[in-house]
């Protein structure tokens, strides 16, 4: 596989391709658009990850929606969750009595959501509904159910369509894993 956007490096696999992305954004899209008949919807997108599959997914609900986002890092650059999450941009936007919908690329350990459901929670919104691309079902962490999901992920280490690896590849069209 010869990739310029990869500068050299080997994939494993592509594990999604580019129209199994389209296809499957196209459904969550009419799923979310449909589950919210009335009231305000906040669509917020956890970064960096959620970048490219937000910019997508926004265009595929059909209904009134506002777009903000929240920063939440774990610390580290490796390939595996340290175990403790950072909250580096918090919204300017009000919640209470909205629907929010938080987009996320992938939930792995769900360490992530766990933090920022419970932060999101107390802020008074209608409903808090969380929207993943992919969801490897592998953590304990997040007792919140996951609404919309894309697709169930594979345990490998998945870059492309806004994962990265050390900030690497997250502008792949597609979804691979690494050698
Ligand atoms: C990645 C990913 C999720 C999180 C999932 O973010 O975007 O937010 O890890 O892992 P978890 O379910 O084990 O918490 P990362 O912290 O790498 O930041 P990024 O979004 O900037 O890539």
């Amino acid at each position: 596989m010869t990739d310029p956007r990869l500068g050299g490096r080997q994939l494993r696999r592509v594990v999604f391709d580019q129209q199994a992305i389209a296809r499957r954004v196209e459904g969550l899209g009419a799923e979310i658009t449909a589950s919210y008949p009335s009231g305000d919807l906040l669509v917020l997108g956890l970064l960096k990850g959620s970048f490219v599959f937000l910019a997508d997914l926004v265009r595929a609900i059909a209904r009134p929606l506002e777009v903000d986002f929240v920063v939440a890092a774990s610390y580290g650059s490796g390939k595996t969750s340290s175990g403790s999450v950072r909250l580096a941009y918090d919204p300017a936007t009000l919640l209470e009595g909205k629907h929010v919908l938080l987009v996320e690329d992938i939930v792995d350990s769900g360490l992530t959501l766990a933090t920022i459901v419970q932060l999101l929670s107390a802020r008074r919104p209608r409903s808090l509904e969380i929207c993943t691309f992919l969801h490897k079902r592998a953590g304990e962490q997040l007792r919140y159910p996951v609404r919309f999901v894309g697709f169930d992920a594979p345990n490998e280490f998945l870059v492309g369509y806004g994962l990265d690896h050390a900030e690497n590849f997250r502008h792949l069209p597609y979804i691979a894993s690494l050698q």
